[in-house]
């Protein structure tokens, strides 16, 4: 007996429903990660290889179809989002873009969700409001595996209203960070020690 296995193109339906999210993006503004920033992103998800991602803030699911679709098959992504309407777009995209990982949308406020979740994590993506991003963390911390990287957006546009985030990450010895500049913004990658 033999068995035709269907051929596995990666990405393909990720990355159509991503080219679609930035074409409404540049018509009507979505506060996306964006290409350039998501390369850092990717890049961060591809080297790390995580198995337990966290997001805070899903939007349309941009970002988590960016990641989802470089995560291995038995991987998980946990993403919240406060507003539903959002989330449900960002579920019909999940779907869509077809991502080898599961993906959990939770709607809520990521400050009541973080602490009723599991855990541990080895990557977290923070992209919410920005200034509770510290708070996102120290909530999150107990839960980040040592080696875990905390990829946090805007920390150059919005680095006056992150400055206790970023003095954070930047001195308490809990962790290694780096600050990348990517045109007018960029993003703070911490690892944790
Ligand atoms: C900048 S957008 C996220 C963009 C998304 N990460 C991407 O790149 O595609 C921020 C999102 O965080 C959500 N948000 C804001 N405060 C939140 C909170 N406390 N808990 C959960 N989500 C929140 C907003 O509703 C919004 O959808």
């Amino acid at each position: 007996m033999t068995t035709t296995q269907e051929p596995h193109i990666s990405g393909t339906d990720a990355d159509a429903v991503l080219r679609a999210i930035e074409e409404a993006s540049s018509k009507t503004f979505l506060p996306i990660v964006g290409p350039k920033k998501g390369k850092f992103l990717s890049e961060e998800i591809r080297k790390n290889r995580p198995k337990h991602v966290l997001e805070v803030g899903t939007l349309i699911g941009y970002s988590a179809i960016l990641m989802g679709k470089e995560l291995d098959d038995d991987a998980e992504l946990v993403t919240i989002e406060i507003h539903a309407d959002e989330s449900e777009l960002a579920s019909k995209n999940i779907l869509k873009a077809k991502l080898p990982a599961k993906v959990t949308i939770i709607i809520g406020n990521a400050l009541d969700v973080i602490p009723t979740l599991k855990g541990p994590f080895d990557f977290a993506f923070i992209d919410a409001e920005k200034t509770e991003y510290l708070r996102y963390l120290k909530l999150a911390e107990g839960k980040l595996r040592k080696g875990a990287v905390v990829f946090a957006d805007n920390a150059g546009i919005f680095a006056d209203v992150m400055s206790d985030y970023l003095g954070y990450v930047r001195n308490s010895g809990k962790y290694k960070s780096r600050y990348v500049q990517v045109d007018n913004d960029g993003v703070e990658i911490s690892v944790k020690l």
